[in-house]
C-alpha cells in the first residue's frame, strides 16, 4: 500500500491532563522522523492540554467519542462543534466498548459519523465482531451490517475522509492479536465492502486500521499484509516508549 500508513493511539479512560502533556512531550522528539502518522485520543478533560502541547509536532490529537446533535439538553455529552473549535481532527466513532458498555447502536453510530464529517473532523469507524460471533460463523455479516448501517447516507464525497478501524471484540485487552492471517483475510472482505457501497477508488484510498492487542512486538508483521493501513493501539499506547517502537515500526 502507497498510502502513509496511520498509528493511532486510544486512551480510553486514562491519563489526567498533565500526563497527557508529559506523554506528549516526551513521545514528539522520538518519533519526529516516523514514515507513518501518529494520532492519539486522549480524554476529554485532557485535549486541550494534549493540543498545546502536540503543536509543532507532527501529532495529531483527536477525541474518543462524540454526540450527534449540535447542542441541547444532553447531559454529560460533548458535540462535534465544541471539538473542532478546540482544534480537534478526528474523533472515534463505535468503538466496541461504545456498542457493547453504553449500548450504542448503529444508527445512533451512522448519525454521528454525518455529524462528525459536517464538523469537519475525521471519523474513524471501529467495526468488530465479538467471540461468540465469530465462532457462531457471523464475523461476515456483522461486519457487513456494522459498516453498511454506519456509513448510510454519506456520498463518496465525503466518505474519502472516513478511516475504517477492524476491531476484532475477543482481541481487544485480552492479549489474543489476531493472527496477520486472519486480520489480512478480514481487512480484504471489509476492502470489499467498500467497493460495493462506494467504489474502488474510495477503497483504495481508505485506511483500514487494525486494532486489537497491537503491540511492538506484533505490529511490522501486521503491517505487511496489504489491506492493512494502520493500527489502532489501546493498551501499548499508554507508555511512550512503547508507543513510539509501534510508530516508527509501522
Ligand atoms: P488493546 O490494544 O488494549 O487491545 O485495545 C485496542 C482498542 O480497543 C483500541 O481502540
Amino acid at each position: 500500500m502507497d498510502k502513509k500508513s496511520i498509528v493511532a493511539g486510544n486512551w480510553k479512560m486514562n491519563k489526567t491532563h498533565k500526563e497527557a502533556s508529559e506523554f506528549i512531550k516526551n513521545l514528539a522528539p522520538l518519533i519526529q522522523s516516523a514514515r507513518a502518522s501518529a494520532y492519539i485520543a486522549p480524554s476529554f478533560t485532557a485535549l486541550h492540554d494534549s493540543i498545546t502541547a502536540a503543536k509543532d509536532t507532527n501529532i495529531i490529537i483527536g477525541a474518543q467519542n462524540m454526540h450527534d446533535e449540535t447542542d441541547g439538553a444532553f447531559t454529560g455529552e460533548i458535540s462535534g462543534g465544541m471539538l473542532k473549535t478546540l482544534g480537534i481532527e478526528f474523533v472515534i466513532l463505535g468503538h466496541s466498548e461504545r456498542r457493547h458498555v453504553f449500548q450504542e447502536d448503529n444508527s445512533f453510530i451512522n448519525r454521528k459519523v454525518i455529524r462528525a464529517l459536517k464538523d469537519g473532523l475525521q471519523p474513524i469507524l471501529c467495526i468488530g465482531e465479538t467471540q461468540k460471533e465469530r465462532e457462531e460463523k457471523k464475523t461476515e455479516v456483522v461486519l457487513e451490517e456494522q459498516f453498511f448501517k454506519g456509513i448510510q447516507n454519506i456520498s463518496k464525497k465525503d466518505a474519502s475522509n472516513i478511516i475504517l478501524a477492524y476491531e476484532p471484540v475477543w482481541a481487544i485487552g485480552t492479549g489474543k492479536t489476531a493472527t496477520s492471517e486472519i486480520a489480512e483475510h478480514t481487512h480484504s472482505f471489509i476492502r470489499k465492502l467498500i467497493i460495493k457501497h462506494f467504489d474502488k477508488e474510495i477503497s483504495k484510498n481508505m485506511h483500514i486500521l487494525y486494532g486489537g492487542s497491537v503491540k511492538p512486538q506484533n505490529v511490522e508483521e501486521l503491517m505487511q499484509q496489504e489491506n492493512i493501513d494502520g493500527v489502532l493501539v489501546g493498551g501499548a499506547s499508554l507508555e511512550y516508549k512503547s508507543f513510539a517502537e509501534i510508530v516508527n515500526k509501522a
